[in-house]
Order: structure tokens, then sequence, then C-alpha cells
């Protein structure tokens, strides 16, 4: 490891160099006026793999942003490691609230900030800086590595199962490894053993055929906006639960084992509240923060639009309002039937004199992941090396849509093994990524990668 650690110490500079450039490029998934900017990214993913020595480096074309795909084959006895992070990023808005610009890092006291630095550029250039390192002292590896970089898992990743689906063969590994979830904080990494799914949905409420004058029509024609209004408050009740019939239906109580790693996170209830400027949780059951989170499902309104919303006062009955919401599941639900439940909940509470249209932006099967793989252990070894301590086991209330495709499509399980925190402000202002935790990243990457070439 001694030349390894050199080479990553003296590269140090030109490595934040390229980090800067990685993090310069607008690759806004979301917005179609990025698409370029989304494959000028995929473009640089790509050159950087060309640069360091992989082989096979392509750039896949899908209905939408393009994925990457590079390989380093060693030897057919080493195991196979597929390594999973995203290019793309969170829109930026609202640009105000930035300290400095987000498309140029900049690096204040002891972290890089920046949109996507650390969901998920940073943590993705840790992977590949240290097979970099690692190429360069050794000229091989010591696995097997297939990479993954895609474009759109900010949007859900919609053509990624489809590519997993057709490149079966090509993709075939033993284990997947992803770094694009948080630590518990800076100095106790932790394993994920879980990620919530995802149905995204958009309901657009319609009333009259133009907006109205509301002294005119006020009274006898139905207000989308307080139709809209009144399906949200109809979809949560007043301890924050989901009233969605049939929605817990198929929720898992936690194992006896989950149970014991959820107790032993220390979550201090005041920092979490503190930190984001709230005094009180939604529901008076507050002591299961952590499980709500882990292995409750629940239900998001994500933005909301209709009306007059300029300076001073309309008078006005407008013609439309709509609403996106969001639905985070847990294991054993099911996202296709969760997207029935809502559509057919919905209709059944539109008041009258309005018409609602359901668009589904996008579904996420939920993930649960097994702890007793090898490559657990030596995730557990590598951050102990680095970390100086063990991490935990955790379940994480976010999404990441490949880890239940590879489950299903490849058969193999994820290590989940993050470098980020949960105070970096991942889609939000001032993103930011501690600058020792990008380098650590990439020695838990070397760590990680030589502890399973000697499974
Ligand atoms: N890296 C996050 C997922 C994440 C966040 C995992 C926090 C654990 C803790 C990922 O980039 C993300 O934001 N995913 C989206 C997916 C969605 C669009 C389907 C999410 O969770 O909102
Ligand atoms: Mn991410
Ligand atoms: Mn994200």
């Amino acid at each position: 490891m001694n030349q390894l650690t050199d080479y990553i110490t003296k590269s140090k500079e030109s490595t934040l160099e390229e980090l800067n450039e990685f993090l310069a490029i607008k690759s806004i998934s979301t917005k179609s006026e990025f698409a370029s900017d989304v494959r000028d990214c995929a473009r640089f993913i790509a050159d950087k793999c060309k640069t360091i020595g992989m082989q096979n480096t392509v750039v896949y074309e899908t209905k939408k942003h393009p994925i990457v795909y590079s390989e380093f084959h060693v030897d057919d006895s080493k195991p196979t490691v597929l390594i999973y992070g995203h290019y793309d990023v969170q829109p930026p808005e609202p640009l105000d609230l930035w300290e400095s610009d987000p498309f140029k890092a900049t690096i204040r006291g002891e972290y890089i900030y920046a949109r996507g630095v650390s969901d998920d550029k940073g943590q993705v250039y840790c992977h590949i800086k240290a097979i970099e390192a690692y190429l360069a002292v050794h000229k091989t590896l010591p696995v097997n590595i297939k990479l993954i970089i895609e474009g759109e898992e900010e949007i859900g990743s919609p053509n990624l199962a489809e590519f997993l689906k057709k490149h079966q063969t090509m993709l075939k590994s033993d284990t997947a490894v992803i770094s694009d979830t948080p630590m518990i904080n800076r100095d106790l990494p932790a394993l994920c053993f879980s990620l919530r799914g995802m149905v995204y949905a958009e309901i657009t409420v319609t009333g009259p055929n133009k907006d109205l004058h509301s002294g005119q029509f006020g009274g006898v024609i139905q207000n989308p906006i307080q139709a809209l209004a009144s399906i949200i408050a109809k979809l949560k009740d007043d301890e924050d639960r989901v009233t969605i019939p049939g929605f817990y239906d198929d929720v898992l109580s936690l194992t006896s084992q989950e149970e014991i790693y959820l107790n032993a996170v220390p979550l201090s209830k005041d920092n979490y509240l503190d930190d984001i400027g709230v005094n009180e949780f939604a529901t008076s059951d507050e002591d299961a923060i952590a499980k709500k989170l882990w292995a409750e499902p629940t239900l998001d309104c994500n933005g909301i639009c209709g009306g007059y919303t300029q300076k001073g006062a309309k008078t006005i009955i407008p013609s439309q309002a709509s609403a996106k919401i969001s639905m985070r599941l847990v294991a054993n639900q099911d996202p296709y039937k969760i997207q029935e439940q809502f559509k057919t909940y919905i209709k059944s509470i539109t008041p009258r004199g309005v018409t609602v249209d359901i668009n589904i932006h996008n579904l996420a099967h939920p993930a649960k992941l097994s702890l007793e793989t090898p490559y657990i252990h030596a995730a557990c070894e590598a951050y102990k090396t680095v970390f100086g301590v063990s991490p935990q086991f955790v379940g994480e209330g976010g999404t990441i849509p490949v880890v239940a495709d590879f489950k299903q499509i490849l058969g193999i399980d994820t290590v989940m093994m993050g470098f980020n925190c949960p105070d970096d402000c991942i889609h939000s202002p001032n993103e930011r990524f501690l600058v020792a935790n990008f380098f650590k990243g990439i020695h838990t990457s070397l760590e990680f990668l030589s502890r399973v070439g000697s499974i």
C-alpha cells in the first residue's frame, strides 16, 4: 500500500483539478436543455477511463442520457467487481442561496462546495482514482473490474434496467459496489443494507377551460386549486400516516437483527432537528425516527403550482392546478401495485366539477441486501483500515433504483459503501463533500478491491 499512498499523495493537486473539471459540467439530467452537457459529462468519464488504462470503454446511447461502460480484465480466476455510480446531478436552484457558483467547485474550510460533489461525482471519482493508482503502480488490478456510470439516476434510471437485461453476459459479476449513501458522521462509516423504492406521480386537476372571473363564477364553479388542496390533504392523517387504502399491506416488520442495527445507530433528535431549523417532528411517535426512515413507507408533495402567483392581486378561478407527489416504499412493497392503489384512491377523493389526470414519472423497487457475504466483510475491513473503526449497518430512506435491478436482473448483491455525510446538503444549496473523505474514499476503495482480490 505504500507505493499506492505515495501515488495518491503526490497527485493530490492534479486529482482535485480533475474533480473540478468533472464538477464544472452541468449534467442536470432532469432538464432537457442540459442534454448536451450531460453528454459531455459522459465523454469526460469515458475519456478518463481510457487515460487511466481501462479497457473496452464504450459510451452507450439510451433513449435519453448515455451510460458509460468500461472494464479491466485480469484473470478468470479473480472475482469480478461491478462498480456503479451516477454522473448526473440535481438542478442547483434556488441559486441565490449558494455561497459560491454551484458549477465552479470552491474549497472553503474542510469542504469542497459544488453541485454533485457529494451526490455522486466526488464518490464516483474516488473509485476512478483508486483504479488509476493501482494500475499506475502495479500495471494490473487485484480483481476484474466492470464499471457503469450512468446519467439518469436522479430521474429514476428509466433506461438502465433495459441496458442490464440486454448486456447481462457482458455485465456478469460477483458483486456490485456503490458509493452513494452517507456515513453516520464524518468519523463513523456505514454499510447500507436497505434502500426505499419510489413511485413518483404528477397530478393535474382541470376545471374550467380558461381562468374565470372569481366574482362572476365563484361559489358555483369548482376551483381546481381548492380541489387539489383537498386531494392532497386527504393523502395523510394527523399522525402523518398515508391514508391510501392498502398502502401498508405489504410492509414487513424489522427482523430482530435489523432492530439491533437500528438501536446501535447514534441519532440525536436535537441535532437532527437543529440542523434543519425545525423544532418538532411530524409525528408524536418521536422514538421511531430511524425506523421511519429505514423501514416505513411515506408520501411527500414535492411541488405544487396553479393560479396567479405573480405580484399583486388578481381575482380568478384558475383553469388548472398540479402537484408532484412521491411515495417512498420499503422492502416487499411493489411500486406497480402502489401506483394502482394511488390512482384508484385519487379518483375516489376528487371533488365534483373537476377532472384529474395522473402522470407517473418514475417507479423504483425498494432494495434489501444480504450482509452475510465475503464482500461485505472486505468492505468492513477496508473501512477499519482507513477510518480506524468498524462501520455500522444501516438502512437508508433514499432510493438508488439500480440496486434492486442488480439483484433481480444480474443476481448480485451490492456493497453500499459510501463516504459522504448526512449534512453534506445533497439536493440542497451549498452541497459539499469533505476533502478528507474524498481522499479516504480513494484509499477505502483501494483497500476494498485489494481484499476482494484475495477472496
Ligand atoms: N444518492 C441518492 C440516494 C440516497 C440519498 C441514498 C440519501 C441514501 C441516502 C440518489 O442520488 C438519489 O437522490 N436518488 C433519488 C432517486 C429517485 C429520483 C428515484 C432519490 O432518492 O430521490
Ligand atoms: Mn446519488
Ligand atoms: Mn441524488
